[in-house]
This record gives C-alpha cells, sequence and structure tokens, in this order.
C-alpha cells in the first residue's frame, strides 16, 4: 500500500515540466484510488456546488421581491445591486486546511458557511438594517450568526453587516437546509472593501507603503461613514420612512 503514493509521486515530478493530460491525470490517481472514486467525488462536489447555487438564488429572489416592492410603495430602490458568487473549490480547501480540518463533504457542510455568498449593495447606510430585518422577519429564514460591522467597525475601518442564515431549498428527495452569507453594505462601503481587499492582495510593498496606504484608507472610511451619515439625512427630507408591514 505504501509504495502506491510514493511511485506515484515520482510520476508527477518525471512530468512537472510538461502539460499533463486528463488521462495521466487519471492514470496517476488510478494507482491509488479507483477512476469510478474520482468520478463519484467529482459529481458529489458538483451536486453540492448546485445546491449552494440554489440557495443563492432563493435569496437573491428574497432580496428581489423586497426591493421591487419597496420602490413601489415609497419611489425610490433602497437596493442599488446585488451580487453573488460561490466559493472557489481552492479557497474552500485552504479554509479547511487554516480550520486543520480534513477535506470531507461534512466538514464543508457543516464547518464552511461561506459556500454561498450574496452580496446586497444599499444605497443608505440604514436600509441595511431595515433590508436585513424583512429578511429575517420570513418565516423560512433562519439566522445563525450576524456580524455589524457598522455599528462596530474593525480597527481597519471596515464597514458592513454579515449574516449567515440558513434556507430550505427544495430538491427531488427532499428539503435540504442551506447556508448562505449575506453581506449588507452602502455604494461607498462597497467601494472602500474593493480598494482595501486589492491591497490584502497586494506583493511586495515595503513596511512604510504599506503603514502609509493603511492610514489612508482609515482616514478614507471616517470620511465615508461621516458622507454616508449626511446623504441618510438628505434622504429623510426627501422620502418618506419605509412604511411598516401592517400599515
Ligand atoms: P473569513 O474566514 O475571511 O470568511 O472571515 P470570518 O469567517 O471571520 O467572517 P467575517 O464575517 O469577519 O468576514 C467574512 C467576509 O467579509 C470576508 O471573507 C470578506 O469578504 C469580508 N471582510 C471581512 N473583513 C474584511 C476587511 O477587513 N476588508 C475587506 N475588504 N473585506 C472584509
Ligand atoms: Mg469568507
Amino acid at each position: 500500500m505504501s509504495s502506491k503514493p510514493a511511485a506515484n509521486n515520482e510520476m508527477v515530478r518525471k512530468n512537472s515540466k510538461d502539460k499533463i493530460s486528463v488521462n495521466q491525470v487519471l492514470q496517476q490517481a488510478d494507482s491509488f484510488i479507483s477512476t469510478d472514486e474520482v468520478f463519484s467525488s467529482v459529481t458529489e462536489w458538483q451536486e453540492m456546488m448546485t445546491k449552494y447555487n440554489c440557495a443563492i438564488r432563493e435569496i437573491r429572489t428574497k432580496f428581489e421581491v423586497l426591493n421591487d416592492e419597496l420602490s413601489i410603495r415609497s419611489n425610490r430602490n433602497p437596493i442599488h445591486g446585488i451580487y453573488s458568487r460561490i466559493k472557489s473549490p481552492r479557497s474552500i480547501i485552504e479554509k479547511l486546511h487554516r480550520k486543520g480540518l480534513d477535506l470531507t463533504m461534512d466538514n464543508i457542510r457543516s464547518e464552511i458557511h461561506d459556500i454561498a455568498g450574496v452580496r446586497v449593495i444599499c444605497d443608505f447606510a440604514d436600509d441595511i438594517y431595515e433590508i436585513a430585518d424583512m429578511l429575517l422577519m420570513q418565516d423560512d429564514i433562519k439566522l445563525i450568526t450576524y456580524k455589524d460591522y457598522i455599528r462596530a467597525p474593525k480597527a481597519n475601518g471596515y464597514r458592513s453587516y454579515h449574516m449567515i442564515v440558513e434556507t430550505p431549498v427544495f430538491f427531488s428527495d427532499g428539503k435540504e437546509m442551506m447556508k448562505v452569507e449575506v453581506q449588507l453594505r452602502t455604494i461607498a462601503m462597497d467601494f472602500w472593501a474593493s480598494l482595501e481587499h486589492e491591497l490584502r492582495y497586494k506583493k511586495g510593498l515595503d513596511k512604510e507603503t504599506l503603514a502609509e496606504i493603511s492610514a489612508d484608507l482609515l482616514n478614507c472610511a471616517n470620511t465615508i461613514a461621516d458622507v454616508d451619515n449626511q446623504m441618510m439625512g438628505i434622504k429623510d427630507k426627501l422620502y418618506p420612512k419605509f412604511p411598516d408591514a401592517d400599515e
């Protein structure tokens, strides 16, 4: 048994400069797991990701419905945009590794809560709380956790409202509760977060430049929070509040 992976490593090393064809990969994999096992794992992975995709669609639809309804009732669209993504296989594997967990479907399902991600961009900061509450009031939505980085911003200036929610999705063989990470933020917070995200992945910056950019970003985050507050004040003078659900 133990000689097989070693032989396999040798083969990978020999071929490492060349492009390896799918057949070669399958042949190599076959030396310690069967091709059938590879295919059944791939199918299981695809099935799971399809389920998360369906959960994203359910949550997106809920936000779209709220936005449509509120836009008729108060003459403005509280939601500026909705974006979604499925976590890449690489990020899933890296996250499990960081948590010291084995790569198993059970661990992915129970320990990684952000495989399905939906980001809701609002025009105004107070809409974030209204929209989040309206989602949570729905009886097929269960709140698992939330983090309010708006009332308690991160030290670097990051602001957003995060929730992990669970929603049932109906498949041919029954109902499954699926977790979705929802991030709500204003346009300005989103602009800031995209730039700050670039900084995280930028390689080769010296210490001083990094400190300078971090200080600039913190400054910008505070200015943005100020502007978001002022914009909210203008909005309150222009538009009526969203009516309560029972009004
Ligand atoms: P992750 O393991 O990174 O998912 O973080 P977490 O499980 O502790 O959850 P948290 O709610 O803090 O962050 C979830 C996600 O929010 C991240 O994956 C990012 O997309 C975003 N986020 C959190 N903090 C920051 C930040 O400081 N800057 C930016 N740009 N994004 C952030
Ligand atoms: Mg994440």
